[in-house]
C-alpha cells in the first residue's frame, strides 16, 4: 500500500483553477520530485496535504486514511511535515530555540522526536545536535544567533530541522534549494540523501532540476494545475509538454 494517495484533487480559488484533477502517490522510502513553472500549483498542492488550505475536491489518503480537511496540527501528528518555501522562523529567538517548541509538541512526544529528543534529555542539547544534523557549525555563534538574522542558507536548514524535531514519517520540501549558491546547494544534496537512507519519505518541489534528479528517481511535472507527466527524469525532460512549459523559464536545465 502506498504511504501517501492523492486522488482526483482539484482546488479552485475563485475563478482560477490552481489544481485540476491530479493523482498521483508515494511509497515509503521513496523520494518524488515535483516540478512545474511559477505559478503552476505545487505550493496549493502542499498545502492541501498538509491541511493548510481545503482542497475543492478530491481525497487524500496517508498511511489508509483520508486526511482531506484535517487541520495541519493534527496533519503533522499523524507524520507529514513540511518546509515552507517563505520560511517563517520565530525571527527573535536564537536559531536553536527555535527548535524547543516542535520537540516539546505532540508529536515528538509520542514518536519520541528527533533520536528521542522528544522524551529526554536536554532539549538545548538537542536542539544544537539537530542543527549541526543539518549543516550548521557547532562551535560557532550560528546557532545563538537570531533566527531573524541568519542568510537564506542557514534558514533552510533551519526549516529542515523543525521538521527532523518533529520525526517525519514524510518530509514535503518546497524549493529548499531555491536562493542558495551552487555549493549550499552540494552540501544540501547529501543531507537530504542521508534523510532517505534514514528512512524519511520525501516529496521535494525544485526549481533546481539537475540536483533534484541527482535524489529523486520518480518525478511528476505539473503546469497550469495540471499533471503533465510522471516518470524517470529522463522520460519528463523528454516530453514535449514538459520542453514547452519551461521553455524561457528559470526553471530550465
Ligand atoms: N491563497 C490563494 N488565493 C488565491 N490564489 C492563489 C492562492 N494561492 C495560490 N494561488 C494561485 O494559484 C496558482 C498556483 O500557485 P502556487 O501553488 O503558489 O504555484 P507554485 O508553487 O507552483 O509557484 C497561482 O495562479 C496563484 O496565484
Ligand atoms: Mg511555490
Amino acid at each position: 500500500m502506498a504511504m501517501l494517495t492523492v486522488k482526483q484533487l482539484s482546488k479552485n480559488f475563485g475563478g482560477v483553477t490552481a489544481l485540476n484533477d491530479i493523482n498521483f502517490s508515494i511509497n515509503k522510502g521513496e523520494i518524488l520530485g515535483v516540478i512545474g513553472p511559477n505559478g503552476s500549483g505545487k505550493t496549493t498542492l502542499i498545502n492541501c496535504i498538509t491541511g493548510f488550505i481545503k482542497a475543492s475536491a478530491g481525497e487524500i489518503i496517508f498511511n489508509g486514511r483520508n486526511i482531506k480537511g484535517m487541520q495541519p496540527y493534527k496533519i503533522v501528528n499523524l507524520g507529514i511535515c513540511r518546509t515552507f518555501q517563505i520560511m517563517r522562523p520565530y525571527s527573535s529567538m536564537p536559531a536553536y530555540k527555535n527548535l524547543i517548541i516542535p520537540l516539546y509538541g505532540p508529536r515528538a512526544r509520542k514518536t519520541g522526536g528527533w533520536r528521542g529528543g522528544g522524551r529526554h534529555g536536554d532539549r538545548n542539547i538537542i536542539a544544537l545536535d539537530l542543527l549541526e544534523e543539518v549543516g550548521f557549525e557547532r562551535e560557532s555563534k550560528v546557532p545563538y544567533k537570531l533566527a531573524g538574522t541568519l542568510p537564506t542558507g542557514y534558514l533552510k536548514r533551519l526549516e529542515l530541522a523543525r521538521c527532523l524535531a518533529l520525526n517525519p514519517d514524510l518530509l514535503i520540501c518546497d524549493e529548499v534549494f531555491s536562493g542558495l549558491s551552487m555549493s549550499e546547494i552540494a552540501s544540501m544534496v547529501p543531507l537530504i540523501e542521508k534523510l532517505n537512507k534514514s528512512g524519511v519519505t520525501i516529496i521535494m518541489i525544485e526549481h533546481r532540476l539537475k540536483e533534484l534528479f541527482k535524489v529523486a528517481k520518480r518525478i511528476m511535472a505539473i503546469s497550469y494545475g495540471d499533471k503533465i507527466i510522471e516518470g524517470s527524469p529522463t522520460e519528463v525532460m523528454a516530453n514535449e509538454k514538459v520542453k514547452e512549459a519551461y521553455l524561457g523559464s528559470e526553471g530550465g536545465v
